[in-house]
């Protein structure tokens, strides 16, 4: 039986790290390799939350730093479902750090992964669609359909 269509909203998943010394690089700022964890894990709570099962990171698209975050500041991860497909999805992480001090924010990366959820047997098994609510919600699922043909082309 096709499970219902699920909406974004079920999903969206955000994270909250203080930065600690043990996070960072000599210049004491967050690892970059840091940030993909924090990413990979929020995406993939965002992924199992939709799909219902355990799901694995197939691809992950370019990131770019776009500013640091110092020890002693937070970093906010907030993911959500772009698109689905058959068993994979496009997840959507936006990461900003924040001056909890101040209460200044900035963007600090933002990243699309690709998830693939898994059955009991370990191979790909089909995930509930997204509830498309919105036309933009819309767009974005035919934006993420070319995005998935490209990146399928680099296998
Ligand atoms: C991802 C993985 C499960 C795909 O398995 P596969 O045998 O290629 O299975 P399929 O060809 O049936 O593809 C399954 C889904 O993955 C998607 N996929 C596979 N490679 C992909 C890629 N490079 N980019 C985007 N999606 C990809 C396929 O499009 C398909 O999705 P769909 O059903 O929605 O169309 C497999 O390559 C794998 O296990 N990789 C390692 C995952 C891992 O260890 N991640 C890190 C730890 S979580």
């Amino acid at each position: 039986m096709t499970a219902d269509p699920k909406p974004r909203s079920t999903s969206v998943t955000e994270m909250t790290e203080y930065v600690l010394p043990q996070h960072a690089n000599p210049f004491g700022t967050v690892f970059g390799g840091q940030i993909m964890a924090w990413v990979d894990l929020c995406a993939a709570i965002c992924a199992q939350r939709h799909a219902g099962r355990p799901c694995v990171t197939a691809f992950v698209d370019d990131l770019y730093f776009r500013g640091p975050v110092r020890v002693g500041q937070v970093v906010r991860l907030r993911a959500y479902v772009v698109a689905t497909f058959r068993t994979s999805m496009e997840i959507d992480v936006r990461v900003s750090g924040e001056n909890t001090v101040t209460g200044e924010s900035w963007p600090t990366v933002d990243c699309r992964v690709t998830f693939v959820a898994m059955g009991d047997d370990a191979r790909p098994t089909p995930v509930p669609a997204l509830r498309l609510e919105t036309d933009a919600e819309r767009a974005d699922q035919a934006a993420a359909e070319d995005r998935r043909r490209m990146r399928l082309a680099k296998r």
